[in-house]
């Protein structure tokens, strides 16, 4: 269904995949007048990992309250929202079902299309926000979290071709996995990457799955049996610095795998923009890695290379989800 054509859209997203409760209005894919995030984290902190239940639990106390507050903060009232957009898969399905069913029900009580989003081209439309210009096509997009790992050639709106995605665990859990195994609590990238800095990247020689240059697939299981491995076979106390040299070391394999792939398929199929989508785009080591390795090709610099705006449509937010709303079902703007 394309209703759109681009003339000005107000929409209201609603995101809830994972441990978070998310409510965004975005008028024309770009320009979020609100992101509002109720997170259930802390109380996932002792159990390493999201527990569905408490998720779910935590969320239908949030949701009703957060889409009233993003209303009032705004100012603006229900005929001035053009569509809501939801998340309907993949994530917790306990935890889709709430957003799912608030957005529903809100649709057909206020009459507004319905608007059903993947959320991994949600993340990929996180690019998309708070940008002063739009995306040119062909885009190489690398979009990575917890749940997922791909690499994804866009042509147009609504045209996604996988090239690669992991082939055992994301990037970001790999990140959750390790820092479980450090004892640095959940979610494991931001604790991991701070520690890192005080770590040497050359302490441990860690592996990087599938490097055959012209395979786009990931695989992180190896190297997290390799961190595991690593650990048990120390025989001296773990201290903080051994900690940080672990960190840093499985930082620099996870960034150079994900690096190297994206630049290998950027060079292979002539893009003019490169992305980097997801929680792990937060990551400061992979943006810097990428930029270096663009920067330094000459087949690729002249590639315009974006991340989201700003860290927190990085990692799970329903701005995103508002914007692939939006541009999921526009006509092409070149039209
Ligand atoms: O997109 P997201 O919020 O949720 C999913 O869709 O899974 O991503 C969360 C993931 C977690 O695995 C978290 O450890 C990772 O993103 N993450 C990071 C960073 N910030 C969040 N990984 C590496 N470096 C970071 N700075
Ligand atoms: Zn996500």
């Amino acid at each position: 269904m394309r209703f759109f054509n681009f003339s000005e859209r107000t929409i209201l997203g609603i995101e809830t995949s994972c441990d978070e409760t998310a409510v965004a209005i975005v008028k024309n894919g770009t320009e979020v007048l609100i992101s509002l995030i109720a997170s259930s984290i802390a109380k996932h902190q002792q159990y390493g990992g999201v527990v569905p239940e408490i998720a779910a639990r935590d969320q239908i106390k949030q949701i009703i309250p957060l889409i009233q507050q993003s209303l009032k903060q705004t100012n603006l009232k229900w005929d001035e929202i053009d569509a809501i957009a939801v998340t309907e898969s993949p994530g917790l399905i306990s935890s889709l079902l709430v957003g799912i069913n608030t957005a529903q029900t809100l649709a057909w009580l206020k009459q507004k299309p319905l608007l059903k989003i993947n959320h991994i081209y949600g993340h990929i439309y996180a690019n998309w926000l708070e940008k002063k210009t739009l995306p040119q096509f062909p885009i190489l997009i690398l979009t990575v979290s917890g749940g997922h790992n791909e690499l994804v050639l866009m042509k147009d709106f609504n045209s996604f071709e996988l090239i690669g995605e992991s082939l055992d665990d994301a990037a970001g859990e790999a990140f959750d996995k390790v820092a479980k195994m450090l004892d640095l609590g959940y979610p494991g990238g931001p604790v991991i990457s701070k520690l890192a800095q005080k770590g040497n990247p050359e302490a441990y020689n860690f592996p990087q799955g599938l490097k055959q240059k012209d395979n786009f697939n990931f695989s992180f299981s190896g190297l997290k049996t390799a961190v595991l491995y690593t650990l048990r076979d120390i025989e001296e106390k773990i201290t903080k610095q051994i900690k940080a040299d672990i960190a840093a070391s499985f930082q620099e394999s996870v960034c150079e795998s994900l690096s190297n792939k994206l630049i290998r398929a950027a060079e292979k199929l002539s893009v003019r923009e490169i992305h980097l989508a997801g929680g792990v785009s937060a990551n400061q080591l992979l943006r810097q890695k990428v930029a270096d390795k663009i920067k330094s090709n000459p087949k690729l610099n002249q590639i315009k290379f974006r991340f989201p705006a700003k860290i927190k449509y990085c990692t799970d937010n329903a701005a995103m989800i508002a914007a692939a709303g939006f541009y999921l079902n526009c006509q092409n703007h070149e039209e």
